[in-house]
Order: C-alpha cells, then structure tokens, then sequence
C-alpha cells in the first residue's frame, strides 16, 4: 500500500532564531485600553515608560514569555496619533526577538526587505529596535526588538 509520504515536522521552537516579543495595541488612553487585559487577570510588568524617540508611552502586560504592549500617543504628531486619527484603536505591530539587530537588518535589507529606519532607534526597557515596512510586511507592520545583554533573547 503506496500513501502520501508525512509532511515534515516542524523545527523544534529552541532551533528558529525568533521568538515573538510583544504585540503592540494603539489606545488613546493607557486606563480604559488596560481595562480588558486586567479583566483577563494579565499583569503590567513594571511601570508605565514613554519612549520619547516614537512619542508613546508604553504600558506592558506580561503574558507567557511574551508582551501585550499598550501604546498611547504623547504628542499629535506621534505615528500611534496618526494611527488611531486613520484606523482606530487596535492591533498596531507586532515585534519578533531577535538576538542580534544589526546583523538581521543586514540579512534582510539583502534580500530587498524595506525599514522605516534606517538605524536601529530606541525602545522600551533599554531595547534597539527596527520597523519593517507595512507593505513588506504583506500589510503589517513588523518591529525587531535586541534587548540588552543578559536580558532575554
Ligand atoms: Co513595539
């Protein structure tokens, strides 16, 4: 008896080179856009940082080895102020771990991916972080966050 041979297994978790970091929601008020990750029973994980580089301040929810970060915008001109004017509050990114940010850039920029900009800027808790840009993303818009040595990756 002749069958379809099994697909692959996927790669072991320990073996790819990313791991999700955060998922970014945009919310015009860090209070009521918690209020649904608090009824989850989610903690923030320290206190409240504003990253004047991307005019946010951050509120983050622990979840797994991950985070639910809330971005609320600190000034009009802040790209989350223009986000929320055009599409509302919601999903705003989504940022995979990597270990080393200058190197993947590279990697990618070669194989024609697009950046927001074009150096590594800062993020929060002392991270460097990279955007790719929404249509290279198929429509999302992809950060890539280094964190300090000795601090996950
Ligand atoms: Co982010």
């Amino acid at each position: 008896m002749t069958g379809p041979l099994p697909e692959p297994l996927p790669a072991p978790l320990a073996l790819t080179h990313l791991t999700l970091d955060h998922l970014a929601i945009a919310t015009p008020d860090l209070e009521s856009g918690s209020a649904p990750y608090l009824a989850l029973g989610l903690h923030p994980e320290g206190p409240d940082e504003t990253v004047e580089g991307q005019g946010v301040r951050v509120r983050a929810f622990v979840v797994g080895g991950s985070l639910i970060e809330l971005l609320s915008p600190t000034r009009p001109d802040s790209p989350v102020a223009t986000f929320l004017t055009r599409r509302g509050a919601g999903l705003h990114h989504l940022a995979l771990r990597v270990a080393d940010l200058d190197a993947e850039m590279e990697r990618l920029r070669a194989a024609g991916a697009v950046f927001l900009n074009d150096e590594p800027r800062a993020g929060r808790a002392g991270t460097r972080v990279a955007f790719l840009h929404p249509k290279w993303g198929a429509g999302t818009l992809i950060e890539l966050v280094e964190h300090p040595a000795g601090h996950g990756a």
